[in-house]
């Protein structure tokens, strides 16, 4: 009898509880799924990561409390895991869709997986203090030449790492209309706005398919990392072009795929050739490249005549 306790207590002792376990701190790594849900992908694992990545790569703090009235500071990065919505749904605070209009969300396009959307708890991540050295983001403004008065669109601005620069460069005389589709990330940024004393940077709650800008008077539409993320590419891109001023830009900044040293997960990379495919098919064509930063590809495009 004690012999069959034994085996027992061995075989129960065995079972793989560990798996099921939501252990807060631990991120679930690469979700392939849910491309519009919030991500868990973003951030290095404390896990064996499933994409094979080594753990330096995006969002550090894992953590499923609510930030607090300073996530800059705070921060917290969810694993999403817990509350990721389902496939092809929008995240959480995101702007209310019809489902009736909305097309269905792609998982994948012209051969490349989508990657879900980064969710506002990772926020932080987008202040690290590394980010400049890591990204040269002054150097990337630099390079596209933004003139006074000008009309910008940070389209998937977060909450505003670019938007309050690109601000600074148009000035008084333009405006940069900041469009996320997660209202916490806008909040974040209406936050850092009043801090900065800004009038000139319109928050905009988009959803996954329309940016909802005004038409034909954007000069320059800027996309950092977030295009990879479009679960609505060509409802996208066709909204974009429909933004455009005369002679007016769209610059996608995206972490180089072609470089293996680019300490990012694949899914959250697009190559050259992929940018432009993919461009190119929706009414875009390639004006100019930038190739010195440190990670990222720099893509412009105008409209196609
Ligand atoms: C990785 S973050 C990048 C934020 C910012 N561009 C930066 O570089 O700091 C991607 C952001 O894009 C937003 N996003 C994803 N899909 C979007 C869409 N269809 N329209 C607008 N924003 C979107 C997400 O909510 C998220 O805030």
């Amino acid at each position: 009898m004690r012999a069959l306790l034994t085996i027992l207590l061995t075989v129960l002792l065995q079972l793989p509880f560990a798996s099921c376990s939501s252990e807060p701190g631990v991120q679930t790594g690469g979700s392939t799924d849910a491309n519009t849900a919030v991500s868990t992908g973003d951030a290095p694992t404390q896990q064996p990561d499933p994409d094979g990545l080594p753990p330096e790569g995006r969002v550090p703090v894992v953590d499923d409390t609510e930030p607090d009235d300073e996530p800059e500071a705070s921060g917290g990065t969810t694993t999403g895991g817990t509350n990721a919505p389902e496939p092809g749904s929008a995240p959480e605070d995101s702007a209310p869709e019809d489902p009736e209009e909305l097309p269905p969300a792609l998982t994948e396009y012209m051969g490349r997986r989508i990657a879900q959307t980064m969710h506002w708890k990772g926020a932080e991540w987008l202040m690290r203090a590394t980010r400049e050295d890591e990204e040269h983001a002054t150097e990337m403004l630099d390079a596209l030449d933004v003139p006074p008065g000008a009309t910008v669109a940070d389209i998937g601005c977060g909450n505003g790492y670019h938007t309050l620069r690109l601000a600074a460069r148009v000035g008084a005389e333009g405006r940069v209309l900041a469009v996320d589709i997660q209202e916490p990330m806008l909040a974040m940024l209406r936050r850092r706005m009043a801090n900065a004393d800004l009038t000139n940077v319109e928050p905009i709650l988009g959803t996954l398919a329309d940016p909802r800008l005004p038409e034909g008077v954007v000069d320059l539409v800027l996309l950092v990392d977030v295009y990879h993320e479009f679960s609505h590419p060509e409802q996208m891109l066709a909204a974009i072009r429909r933004s455009l001023a005369p002679g007016g830009r769209v610059v996608l900044v995206e972490f180089r795929e072609e470089d293996p040293d680019v300490p990012i997960k694949p899914l959250h990379k697009m190559s050259k050739a992929q940018v432009r495919r993919e461009l190119e098919a929706n009414g875009f064509q390639h004006a100019a490249s930038y190739d010195e930063l440190p990670w990222q590809h720099v893509e412009t495009f105008q409209a196609a005549r």
